[in-house]
This record gives C-alpha cells, sequence and structure tokens, in this order.
C-alpha cells in the first residue's frame, strides 16, 4: 500500500518503525460496507491510536456525555438535537479536498487516511464559548502532516475550512442562524503546530455524526467554535478567511478565539466554566491550560483587540 504521509523528520517523536507499525483500524471489509448506513454513534466501529504526549491526565467525560451534549448547528440549535438527528448524515463516501496556495493540491479518501494517516490518542480539554467544558479523548493525526503532503506556498500564511452543507442531510441548514456553509480559519502557524488536531475517532471508535463525522478540527487552545466539523474542503490561503461565527457576530466572535479567561464575551463573564458532570464552576485557565505550547505564537500580540 502506498504512503499518503511521509515518516516525520527524525528531530520528530515517531520512530519509523512505531509509525509505520501503529494501530491498524479494526475494521474489515464487512465492516466498511456497513459503515454506509451507520445509524450514527452507538454503532460506530472501533479505532485506535497510539497514546500521545499531548494528553491531559483530567478525568475524561463519558461517552455519552460526549456524543449527547452537543454543539452541531446543521442538526439543530439544542444540545441534545445533533444526537438526535444526525443520523442523516451520510460519512461514507467521503473525501477532504486539500488545495489553494501549495505545490501539489490533493484530494484525500477518508478510507485512505483512517488506514495510512499516523493516527495517535489524544486526550484534549474543549472549552466552549458558551461556559462548559469537557475533556475528551481523541483519535487523529496532526493537521500540519496533512499540510505537508501538498507542500504550501510561502503565500499560504491562513488556512480555512469548508464544512459540509447539505439541506438533504441537514435539517439545521434550513434555519438561517448561521451563513452555511459553516466555516473556520487558522493562521497557518496554529495550523502547524503539534497541538492541532484533525480527528476521525473518539474513545477507540470512529466519530459518531454528531461530533462532527467524519473528520473534524480540534485545536484545544481555542473555544470549541474553532473546531470544525465533518471538513468537506481545506484551503490555503494568502488573507485571513471570513469565518462563520465572525460573519454572524463580529463583535462577539474573533477571528482568534484563543481561550482568554481575562477577556469576557461581551453577554458574558468567561473566567470560569462548568466541566459538564461537575457541579461547582472552575477557574477557566489562559489558553485553556495549553499556554505553555502555545503562547508564544501570540507574543507582542494584543490579544484584547485579536480576541
Ligand atoms: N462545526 C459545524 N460544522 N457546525 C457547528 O455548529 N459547532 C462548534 C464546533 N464545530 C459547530 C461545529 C461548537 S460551537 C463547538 S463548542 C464544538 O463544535 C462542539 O463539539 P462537540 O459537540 O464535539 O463537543
Amino acid at each position: 500500500m502506498s504512503r499518503l504521509f511521509t515518516p516525520p523528520a527524525a528531530s520528530q517523536i515517531t520512530p519509523e518503525a512505531i509509525y509505520l507499525n501503529r494501530r491498524q483500524l479494526i475494521l474489515g471489509a464487512s465492516g466498511l460496507a456497513a459503515a454506509a448506513v451507520w445509524p450514527g454513534a452507538i454503532a460506530a466501529p472501533a479505532l485506535s491510536g497510539k497514546a500521545s504526549r499531548y494528553s491531559t491526565t483530567e478525568t475524561r467525560n463519558s461517552y455519552e456525555q460526549i456524543t449527547s451534549y452537543n454543539n452541531y448547528y446543521e442538526f439543530g440549535t439544542d444540545k441534545d438535537e445533533p444526537a438526535k438527528n444526525a443520523h442523516t448524515l451520510k460519512p461514507r463516501p467521503w473525501t477532504v479536498g486539500v488545495e489553494g496556495e501549495c505545490e501539489s493540491p490533493k484530494t484525500f479518501d477518508i478510507e485512505k487516511l483512517l488506514k495510512l494517516a499516523p493516527l495517535e490518542e489524544r486526550v484534549y480539554r474543549l472549552r466552549c464559548v458558551e461556559g462548559w467544558s469537557m475533556v475528551i479523548p481523541w483519535v487523529g493525526f496532526e493537521l500540519g502532516a496533512l499540510l505537508r503532503q501538498v507542500k504550501p506556498t510561502s503565500k499560504a500564511k491562513f488556512v480555512e475550512f469548508t464544512t459540509l452543507a447539505d439541506a438533504e442531510q441537514m435539517p439545521g441548514i434550513s434555519s438561517r442562524v448561521l451563513d452555511w456553509p459553516y466555516t473556520e480559519g487558522l493562521r497557518i502557524d496554529e495550523a502547524m503546530h503539534p497541538l492541532t488536531l484533525l480527528a476521525l475517532g473518539l474513545y477507540g471508535k470512529l466519530l459518531p455524526n454528531q461530533n462532527g463525522a467524519p473528520i473534524r478540527l480540534v485545536v484545544p487552545w481555542k473555544y470549541g467554535f474553532k473546531s470544525a466539523k465533518s471538513i468537506v474542503r481545506i484551503r490555503l490561503v494568502e488573507k485571513q478567511p471570513a469565518t462563520a461565527w465572525n460573519k454572524a457576530a463580529p463583535q462577539e466572535y474573533g477571528f482568534y478565539s484563543n481561550v482568554n479567561p481575562a477577556v469576557d464575551h461581551p453577554r458574558w463573564s468567561q473566567a470560569n466554566e462548568r466541566r459538564i458532570g461537575e457541579f461547582l464552576r472552575r477557574k477557566t485557565l489562559p489558553y485553556n491550560g495549553y499556554g505553555e505550547l502555545v503562547a508564544s505564537l501570540y507574543r507582542g500580540m494584543d490579544l484584547k483587540r485579536f480576541y
């Protein structure tokens, strides 16, 4: 089988042997056929990845919590609606186009990504801009590994993510709550940062539809809305791209969206958060607790202005 991903540079963590022998997807040919008609989360086939040094050791939220309390407006704006409605999403067949300012644009088939991408389990905190948080064991690979495949040019200063917008599969699209498709963006150094993940699974199973099947972004130091679900296109661009939430309410949702307890949302404080399943609120940490790894990306920037 040809390699989709070139092995990481010697300076990077994974020795070649481990890279090649890493987890195998526990999904036979019959499993692939069944994937086309998944009823959603619960029947998701198994998936695993090697443990990551980037994982938090904090208590994980349960599979039930992670898959039943969701934001996925294409399936409704109430927290329980994505779990109820997202069974109509068809995560197969699926491709992700990676294009724009790069030497070798490519279209990646999700099945090939599943088999060939260097998968890891990453247990990350997710802090939603609404004031709740969870700890989620994702299975995925670094976005940077995918971007390196297409050889970004020097003009690639930002990355734009576009997600599926199909009224036939997504009942929420009929509401104009956002300007569909849902888009998000990162600066190129944020996109290439090793913490930035493309997730294909969680809790050792393929992503349930309500969590963004078959592939979603996870940027753990930013508010959860940066983590675009069900991505169909990734575009390298020269100018800062427009983002769905910024278009909807520019004074409330900026491009950067770093978790910053010192910058209140205009309608509420961001100083603390409710971990789903806990009673007392806890203090929100700058960069959602990932400051040691990412604060240097923003040196010299006024983060009250670039919220
Ligand atoms: N992606 C799409 N396409 N549509 C959405 O409505 N909601 C965002 C983000 N990605 C959203 C999306 C928000 S606000 C959050 S907090 C996270 O998904 C929630 O991810 P989770 O449901 O897996 O916890």
